[in-house]
Protein backbone atom coordinates (compact mmCIF):
# COMPACT_ATOMS: atom_id res chain seq x y z
CA UNK A 1 0.00 0.00 0.00
CA UNK A 2 1.78 2.93 -1.04
CA UNK A 3 0.68 6.04 1.03
CA UNK A 4 1.46 9.74 0.54
CA UNK A 5 0.56 12.49 2.92
CA UNK A 6 0.76 15.92 2.15
CA UNK A 7 -1.20 19.34 2.72
CA UNK A 8 -4.62 19.64 1.52
CA UNK A 9 -5.23 22.12 -1.22
CA UNK A 10 -8.10 24.10 -2.32
CA UNK A 11 -8.66 21.39 -5.19
CA UNK A 12 -8.79 18.51 -2.68
CA UNK A 13 -11.88 20.39 -1.27
CA UNK A 14 -14.66 18.62 -3.36
CA UNK A 15 -13.22 14.96 -2.94
CA UNK A 16 -12.80 15.43 0.72
CA UNK A 17 -15.82 16.89 1.37
CA UNK A 18 -17.56 13.81 -0.58
CA UNK A 19 -15.07 11.44 1.54
CA UNK A 20 -16.44 12.93 4.98
CA UNK A 21 -19.92 12.34 3.93
CA UNK A 22 -19.21 8.55 3.05
CA UNK A 23 -17.31 8.09 6.38
CA UNK A 24 -19.78 10.09 8.71
CA UNK A 25 -22.89 7.89 7.55
CA UNK A 26 -21.30 4.69 8.18
CA UNK A 27 -19.31 5.79 11.59
CA UNK A 28 -22.28 8.03 12.94
CA UNK A 29 -25.68 6.61 11.94
CA UNK A 30 -26.04 4.54 14.84
CA UNK A 31 -24.14 7.11 17.35
CA UNK A 32 -26.53 10.30 16.60
CA UNK A 33 -29.31 11.42 14.87
CA UNK A 34 -29.27 11.71 10.90
CA UNK A 35 -30.31 15.98 11.44
CA UNK A 36 -27.28 15.82 13.52
CA UNK A 37 -25.20 13.96 10.73
CA UNK A 38 -26.44 16.38 8.38
CA UNK A 39 -26.25 19.80 10.26
CA UNK A 40 -22.68 18.86 11.53
CA UNK A 41 -21.46 18.50 7.83
CA UNK A 42 -22.90 21.09 6.57
CA UNK A 43 -21.43 23.34 9.41
CA UNK A 44 -17.94 21.81 9.38
CA UNK A 45 -17.43 20.94 5.56
CA UNK A 46 -18.69 23.87 3.64
CA UNK A 47 -16.35 25.73 0.89
CA UNK A 48 -15.61 29.07 2.32
CA UNK A 49 -15.36 27.20 5.55
CA UNK A 50 -12.28 24.95 4.34
CA UNK A 51 -10.88 27.84 2.05
CA UNK A 52 -10.62 29.89 5.18
CA UNK A 53 -8.91 26.93 7.37
CA UNK A 54 -6.61 25.98 4.70
CA UNK A 55 -5.28 29.94 4.69
CA UNK A 56 -5.30 30.50 8.72
CA UNK A 57 -1.84 29.92 10.22
CA UNK A 58 -2.20 27.36 13.13
CA UNK A 59 -4.53 25.06 11.02
CA UNK A 60 -3.06 22.50 9.31
CA UNK A 61 -4.95 19.99 7.09
CA UNK A 62 -3.28 16.89 5.67
CA UNK A 63 -4.80 14.12 2.93
CA UNK A 64 -3.33 10.78 2.69
CA UNK A 65 -3.58 9.77 -0.43
CA UNK A 66 -3.29 5.27 -1.38
CA UNK A 67 -2.67 4.03 -4.33
CA UNK A 68 -3.93 7.52 -6.02
CA UNK A 69 -7.04 7.76 -4.41
CA UNK A 70 -7.92 10.32 -1.58
CA UNK A 71 -8.25 7.87 1.22
CA UNK A 72 -7.96 9.86 4.57
CA UNK A 73 -7.95 13.40 6.16
CA UNK A 74 -6.71 15.24 9.36
CA UNK A 75 -6.84 18.33 10.47
CA UNK A 76 -5.11 20.36 13.55
CA UNK A 77 -4.90 23.33 15.13
CA UNK A 78 -2.98 24.90 17.89
CA UNK A 79 -5.39 25.55 21.02
CA UNK A 80 -5.18 28.37 23.63
CA UNK A 81 -3.01 25.90 26.25
CA UNK A 82 0.49 26.34 25.57
CA UNK A 83 2.46 23.25 24.72
CA UNK A 84 -0.88 21.50 23.35
CA UNK A 85 -2.09 20.63 19.20
CA UNK A 86 -5.64 19.45 18.86
CA UNK A 87 -6.31 16.92 16.24
CA UNK A 88 -9.14 17.98 15.27
CA UNK A 89 -10.28 15.26 12.80
CA UNK A 90 -9.28 12.30 11.61
CA UNK A 91 -11.03 10.18 8.90
CA UNK A 92 -10.67 7.38 6.56
CA UNK A 93 -12.56 6.16 3.82
CA UNK A 94 -14.28 2.40 4.91
CA UNK A 95 -13.05 0.99 2.87
CA UNK A 96 -9.00 1.40 3.65
CA UNK A 97 -9.77 1.97 7.62
CA UNK A 98 -7.85 -0.67 9.72
CA UNK A 99 -4.86 -1.07 7.80
CA UNK A 100 -2.57 1.53 9.81
CA UNK A 101 -3.84 4.70 8.03
CA UNK A 102 -4.82 6.41 11.09
CA UNK A 103 -1.59 5.00 12.94
CA UNK A 104 0.09 7.24 10.08
CA UNK A 105 -1.92 10.10 9.99
CA UNK A 106 -1.19 10.66 14.03
CA UNK A 107 2.54 10.22 13.67
CA UNK A 108 2.48 12.77 10.85
CA UNK A 109 0.65 14.87 13.14
CA UNK A 110 2.59 13.99 16.41
CA UNK A 111 5.56 14.81 14.36
CA UNK A 112 4.41 18.33 13.69
CA UNK A 113 2.69 19.34 17.01
CA UNK A 114 6.94 18.56 18.17
CA UNK A 115 7.87 20.78 15.17
CA UNK A 116 5.49 23.64 16.51
CA UNK A 117 6.92 22.98 20.53
CA UNK A 118 3.67 20.89 21.62
CA UNK A 119 4.50 17.77 24.03
CA UNK A 120 1.07 17.03 24.03
CA UNK A 121 -1.81 16.01 21.24
CA UNK A 122 -5.46 16.35 22.43
CA UNK A 123 -8.92 15.34 20.45
CA UNK A 124 -12.18 15.19 21.34
CA UNK A 125 -14.90 11.69 20.68
CA UNK A 126 -18.16 10.79 20.93
CA UNK A 127 -18.44 8.92 23.74
CA UNK A 128 -20.25 6.30 21.91
CA UNK A 129 -17.79 5.98 18.88
CA UNK A 130 -16.24 2.57 20.21
CA UNK A 131 -13.73 1.82 17.40
CA UNK A 132 -12.42 5.34 17.61
CA UNK A 133 -11.53 5.10 21.04
CA UNK A 134 -10.36 1.98 20.59
CA UNK A 135 -7.97 3.29 17.53
CA UNK A 136 -6.72 6.07 19.94
CA UNK A 137 -5.99 4.20 22.55
CA UNK A 138 -4.23 1.99 20.28
CA UNK A 139 -2.34 4.92 19.27
CA UNK A 140 -1.95 6.12 22.97
CA UNK A 141 -4.25 8.38 23.56
CA UNK A 142 -5.83 8.15 27.15
CA UNK A 143 -9.00 9.82 28.17
CA UNK A 144 -8.44 12.75 29.88
CA UNK A 145 -11.92 14.21 30.72
CA UNK A 146 -15.96 13.83 29.69
CA UNK A 147 -17.36 16.95 27.99
CA UNK A 148 -20.37 17.58 26.41
CA UNK A 149 -21.04 20.93 24.44
CA UNK A 150 -23.79 22.80 23.01
CA UNK A 151 -23.05 23.01 19.07
CA UNK A 152 -26.58 24.87 18.31
CA UNK A 153 -30.11 23.74 16.84
CA UNK A 154 -30.66 21.24 20.15
CA UNK A 155 -27.71 19.40 19.24
CA UNK A 156 -24.95 18.66 21.43
CA UNK A 157 -21.49 16.61 21.53
CA UNK A 158 -21.23 14.35 24.04
CA UNK A 159 -17.36 13.71 24.14
CA UNK A 160 -14.39 12.32 25.49
CA UNK A 161 -11.12 14.05 25.32
CA UNK A 162 -8.36 12.28 25.11
CA UNK A 163 -4.66 13.22 25.67
CA UNK A 164 -1.03 11.72 23.96
CA UNK A 165 2.05 13.02 25.64
CA UNK A 166 4.45 13.30 22.89
CA UNK A 167 7.42 13.59 25.53
C1 LIG B 1 -11.01 5.93 13.87
C2 LIG B 1 -10.22 5.88 12.57
C3 LIG B 1 -9.72 7.26 12.19
C4 LIG B 1 -9.00 4.96 12.80
O1 LIG B 1 -8.27 4.88 11.59
P1 LIG B 1 -7.79 3.44 11.06
O2 LIG B 1 -6.95 3.66 9.85
O3 LIG B 1 -8.98 2.55 10.93
O4 LIG B 1 -6.91 2.99 12.32
P2 LIG B 1 -5.60 2.07 12.40
O5 LIG B 1 -5.63 1.07 11.30
O6 LIG B 1 -4.41 2.93 12.54
O7 LIG B 1 -5.87 1.40 13.82
C5 LIG B 1 -6.75 0.31 13.86
C6 LIG B 1 -7.45 0.29 15.20
O8 LIG B 1 -8.60 1.14 15.15
C7 LIG B 1 -9.70 0.49 15.78
N1 LIG B 1 -10.66 0.18 14.70
C8 LIG B 1 -10.67 0.76 13.46
N2 LIG B 1 -11.70 0.27 12.73
C9 LIG B 1 -12.33 -0.60 13.52
C10 LIG B 1 -13.49 -1.41 13.34
N3 LIG B 1 -14.15 -1.43 12.18
N4 LIG B 1 -13.87 -2.21 14.35
C11 LIG B 1 -13.19 -2.21 15.51
N5 LIG B 1 -12.08 -1.46 15.75
C12 LIG B 1 -11.68 -0.65 14.76
C13 LIG B 1 -9.13 -0.76 16.42
O9 LIG B 1 -8.63 -0.39 17.68
C14 LIG B 1 -7.99 -1.06 15.49
O10 LIG B 1 -6.97 -1.85 16.08
P3 LIG B 1 -6.94 -3.43 15.80
O11 LIG B 1 -7.10 -3.61 14.32
O12 LIG B 1 -5.59 -3.85 16.32
O13 LIG B 1 -8.10 -3.99 16.57
C15 LIG B 1 -11.06 5.29 11.41
O14 LIG B 1 -11.51 4.01 11.77
C16 LIG B 1 -12.24 6.17 11.03
O15 LIG B 1 -12.12 7.03 10.17
N6 LIG B 1 -13.40 5.89 11.64
C17 LIG B 1 -14.64 6.58 11.26
C18 LIG B 1 -14.59 8.06 11.54
C19 LIG B 1 -14.24 8.39 12.97
O16 LIG B 1 -14.88 7.89 13.90
N7 LIG B 1 -13.24 9.25 13.12
C20 LIG B 1 -12.80 9.72 14.41
C21 LIG B 1 -13.55 10.94 14.78
S1 LIG B 1 -13.08 11.54 16.39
Amino acid sequence: MLIRISPVTPIDIDPLVTLARVIWQEAYAEIITQAQIDYMLEQRYNMPRLLAELDTSGIWWDKAVVDGRLAAFASALLTDTPSEMKLDKLYVDPARQRLGLGGRMIDHLSERALTQGCTTLILAVNKRNERAIGAYRKHGFIEREAVRVDIGNGFVMDDFIMAKSLR
